[in-house]
């Protein structure tokens, strides 16, 4: 090859990877932060005094749905707010922060009515004992966790995730492996030791029964309710019954990661690399941003879950600080990072509205919040900014 061609060529690909350095480099968390305070700042100003708080933005709205304490994301914007006073350390973030959390309170005293309780009471309450330890959350905490575990089914080894669901049998979903955290929590805070012994059995059946041969998870498992057996994988919110929903498996990622935090058990750890491993391989899209479903049949024609990318985002940041494997360490950090870095430059709402980020999708089989804002991606991201952060410092 001539001389002059191959060191042109050699020049190009110098200069390539010099801008992508400066490109990371040039990555200011700060900033995002201060995005973030300013666009929660305008949704304070339209929330209507009404015990409401913010879920999701319609594609092609500007205008917030709001939702009541009881629906199950209701946790996740008191939750944006205790990052944003983590973030910053502004009071005004506290003084919000507790004001929806305590819209909430209800759900304590209430009778279960569904797994999503972690999701609400851990978000909120949770965050919010972590960084203020006032006594009246850890009250709220203890509370929800023992009813929560009133939908444990032992014959089965599962919480009950839809009581309400007219499915044969006891239903169990992938989302579930997320609101143990709360169980954890509260049996080494003082509540009972059994809610211990239920998350890990719970992750354990759920191990067991919910993973494809290639370690994708199904969204729902149906139980059968008297001998426990397992009596078929299906989906409710996915593609299809064998298809991949990439938010069922950013929650099982995330899921068995924090189980294996909580119980530094080696199978957990080996499983949440494993069901880390079918998503990174099967990401195919070039900003790692995943579209809804990895089966979806209509790729690449088909909407994005940046839901989806910001809780594994954040779920690798934890799991790459349980290798010692180099390679795959930097593996985890890396991807973890240039989804961060995808969702901060192109996903971000700025003039469209004021959530955070654009292009989730809730439930596209039902219709329903296809391609718009909603409120845990926010969440997520607000978080994995914060893991980032802290690897930094
Ligand atoms: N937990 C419900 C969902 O992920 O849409």
């Amino acid at each position: 090859m001539n001389t002059r061609f191959t060191t042109l060529i050699f020049a190009l690909f110098l200069l390539g990877n010099i801008s992508y350095s400066q490109k990371k480099n040039s990555f200011n968390i700060k900033k995002q932060f201060e995005y973030c305070a300013a666009q929660a700042s305008k949704t304070l100003a339209v929330i209507p005094d009404d015990g409401t708080s913010p879920r999701t933005v319609p594609n092609g709205s500007k205008e917030w749905k709001f939702v009541d304490y009881k629906d199950w994301t209701s946790g996740f914007w008191p939750g944006e707010l205790w990052y944003l006073y983590e973030a910053t350390g502004d009071k005004k973030w506290e003084k919000e922060a507790d004001k929806f959390s305590q819209f909430l309170k209800p759900l304590s005293v209430s009778k279960a009515n569904d797994h999503d309780l972690g999701f609400q009471i851990f978000n909120s309450f949770g965050n919010g004992y972590r960084l203020t330890k006032n006594p009246a959350y850890k009250d709220i905490i203890l509370k929800s966790a023992d009813t929560l575990a009133t939908l444990f089914n032992p014959k089965v080894g599962t919480i009950l995730s839809w009581p309400h669901h007219k499915y044969e049998g006891h239903n169990t979903i992938i989302d579930n492996m997320m609101n143990l955290e709360l169980l954890f929590w509260a049996s080494k805070s003082g509540g009972n030791k059994k809610l211990y012994d239920i998350a890990v059995k719970h992750a354990e059946t759920t191990m067991n029964n919910h993973f494809r041969p290639d370690y994708s998870s199904y969204h729902v498992v149906i139980y059968d309710y008297e001998t426990g057996k397992k009596i078929k994988g299906m989906t409710a919110q996915g593609y299809s019954d064998d298809s991949m929903w990439a938010r069922g498996q950013a929650w099982s990622i995330y899921g068995f990661t924090m189980v294996y935090r909580e119980t530094k058990d080696s199978k957990f750890l080996d499983f949440a690399h494993k069901v880390a491993r079918v998503y990174l391989d099967r990401l195919t899209t070039e900003d790692l941003i995943p579209y809804w479903d990895f089966n979806a049949p209509g790729i690449p024609n088909e909407p994005r879950d940046a839901s989806a990318a910001a809780i594994v985002s954040s779920a690798l940041i934890e799991l790459s600080s349980y290798t010692k494997d180099t390679k795959l360490k930097n593996e985890y950090l890396t991807k973890s990072k240039k989804m961060i870095v995808s969702l901060s430059d192109h996903y971000q709402s700025h003039n469209v509205n004021s959530a955070f980020l654009l292009h989730s999708t809730g439930h596209k089989p039902a219709g329903s919040e296809i391609d718009c804002s909603i409120n845990y991606a926010d969440y997520y991201y607000l978080e994995a900014l914060l893991r980032l952060q802290k690897l930094k410092n």
